[in-house]
């Protein structure tokens, strides 16, 4: 594993506003933040890393979450990213604290949407869809005990989900039946408010809303994030000359041809793959 920190220090100094921002996440499901940072700041470079040889990150110890986190950060650091987000709950609870001590650049990481489920429902149970690995987080522990005085919280761990979305499968008959037995726990539970807690659900979103009754709520946390990187690159002074043309660029630990259709099938668009194997 190459140190991460040993070129930092120097590099942080310099860091020029129009440097891209640097994301990953275990795979492809990530982009549905990438999604909200190029609606919001299209002048702003966007390096994507898809580890979609480790997916799922949820399934894996937190240990070695963070360990993986820590050598794909390291990479984009020496990439000269001028913030990092984080777009993986998963990740965000294995390693936040430690990429935050680790540099001096912004680190901008996910959370379930607990705290505005709270205050929108009406039932006063709210439902978190989210991995094992978000869950048994004490970061995730902490959130509970946060805000389930208020409110009965109830969540349910989602296997296979992850991998249904990184194949490419948004709605076909295998992902309907994990999607509505995941949602229904949930639901039978008296959720009227849903969490998406996880950065690979957002894409599902059409199959739920199709599988729930409308009047159910639907949070998700990719707008907020964009937000708090806007304001974090604001407050930093280094948000990108306006002049520059903003755009998506993805490098991959997973195969080209796989990453390069998923991607751009989520994307809309089709976008730059290029594969990375080792960092
Ligand atoms: N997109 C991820 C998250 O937000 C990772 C899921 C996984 O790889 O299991 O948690």
């Amino acid at each position: 594993m190459i140190d991460a920190m040993s070129d930092i220090g120097s590099i942080d100094a310099q860091r020029p506003c129009n440097a891209p921002i640097g994301i990953f996440d275990s795979g492809v499901g990530g982009l549905s933040v990438a999604r909200h940072l190029a609606d919001e700041m299209p002048c702003e470079r966007l390096l994507y890393f898809a580890d979609s040889a480790h997916a799922p990150y949820g399934s894996k110890s937190l240990e070695e979450v963070e360990q993986r986190v820590m050598q794909l950060s390291g990479y984009l650091v020496r990439h000269q990213v001028k913030a990092l987000v984080v777009a993986c709950n998963t990740a965000t609870a294995a390693a936040i604290n430690r990429l935050r001590s680790t540099y001096s650049i912004p680190v901008i990481g996910m959370e379930p949407a607990v705290k505005p489920a709270s205050a929108l429902t009406r039932s006063g149970v709210v439902g978190i869809l989210a991995t094992a690995g978000t869950l048994d987080s004490g970061k995730f522990t902490r959130l509970q005990a946060r805000f389930g005085r208020e409110v009965r919280i109830i969540s349910q761990s989602c296997p296979g989900l992850v991998e249904q979305v990184e194949a490419g499968d948004l709605s076909g008959p295998r992902t309907r039946e994990l999607v509505q037995g995941y949602v229904d726990t949930l639901l039978a539970g008296g959720a009227d408010t849903l969490v998406l807690g996880c950065t690979h659900y957002p894409f599902l979103l059409p199959l739920i809303r199709e599988l729930v009754d409308p009047e159910i709520e639907i949070l998700d946390t990719g707008l907020p994030v964009s937000r708090e990187v806007f304001r974090q690159l604001d407050a930093g002074k280094l948000l990108a000359d306006r002049k520059q043309t903003g755009g998506l660029e993805v490098l991959s630990s997973g195969d080209a041809v796989l990453t390069h259709t998923i991607v751009s099938r989520l994307w809309g668009t089709a976008v730059p793959v290029r594969v990375v194997k080792t960092l």
